[in-house]
């Protein structure tokens, strides 16, 4: 029985958000999804708290253009800084946000209460995840950095090349003397850099990445809302700015190739 075939909107400033989408497909095969990436106005997480709460209003107005009945944000830039403000501004759409899934993953994860986050200026800067941690997890030490390179790293599809290698040591050598066992990947872009993050701070860390437990959230409330369903499967993708690079990195993470459209966003 289909309960609501409407499909579920999915968003970020550019590629990253993949990363979630690929975690929903796993987690909800039968759900249509939406993506829009605002490849014209990436990285978010250089930009003010104003500017990226504009963007985002614009992109859920499009997305509920295409009749979502529910919306990921599947980026951390967003849901650290303007996640509560866009709730209020759209109270008829459920929203889902990726910072809580992030530090509900972390605290399963660590065994020794010392947890790295690394993310855009913007979400560091917020201390939401720190925040959020020691709320719930008595006696521990968050350790935060800001990583920006990674992010156009990621746009680029420079995932394994050496200068992502030696970006990457760049950042993470010093915060690594520090004995963390759980490093939350606090950007939806970095899993795109996984195997060099990996390879880098070694085997000892887990690497925790939001998306699973995000895309579990999103099911359990389909699930309880009766909103679910289960003869979908379809996505579309929409970017605000046209480059093969989307296309491609799309291919990459999904495996399943798609052309995706642009649209104006500055419309809405
Ligand atoms: N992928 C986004 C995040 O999780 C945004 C990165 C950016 O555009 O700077 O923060």
């Amino acid at each position: 029985m289909i309960n609501d075939a409407r499909p579920i909107g999915i968003f970020d400033s550019g590629v990253g958000g993949l990363t979630v989408v690929k975690e929903v497909i796993n987690v909800l095969p039968k759900e249509d999804i939406v993506y829009f990436g605002d490849t014209a106005r990436v990285p978010y997480g250089s930009k003010s708290k104003e500017l990226v709460y504009k963007f985002s209003c614009q992109i859920i107005k499009f997305l509920k253009e295409k009749n979502v009945k529910a919306i990921i944000i599947a980026c951390n830039t967003v849901s650290s800084n303007c996640c509560e403000d866009l709730q209020k501004q759209f109270p008829n759409i459920p929203i889902i946000e990726v910072l809580e899934p992030g530090v509900s993953s972390a605290i399963k994860s660590t065994n020794n209460r010392k947890i790295g986050v690394i993310g855009t200026e913007a979400t560091i800067k917020s201390g939401k995840y720190e925040k959020k941690i020691k709320e719930k997890l008595l006696n521990c030490q968050v350790y935060s950095k800001a990583c920006p390179l990674f992010v156009p790293l990621a746009e680029e599809g420079f995932l394994e090349e050496n200068i992502t290698l030696d970006i990457v040591k760049m950042y993470l050598r010093d915060f690594f003397k520090k004995d963390i066992d759980s490093l939350i990947l606090g950007c939806t872009h970095y899993p795109l850099l996984k195997n060099s993050i990996k390879k880098v701070v070694g085997q000892n860390v887990n690497i925790v990445d939001p998306a699973f437990e995000t895309a579990l959230k999103m099911k359990e409330y389909l699930k309880k809302n009766h909103m679910d369903n289960n003869k979908g499967g379809k996505h579309k993708f929409y970017v605000s700015d046209k480059n093969d690079k989307f296309d491609f990195i799309c291919s990459l993470v999904l495996k399943e190739i798609h052309i995706a459209e642009k649209v104006n966003i500055e419309k809405y």
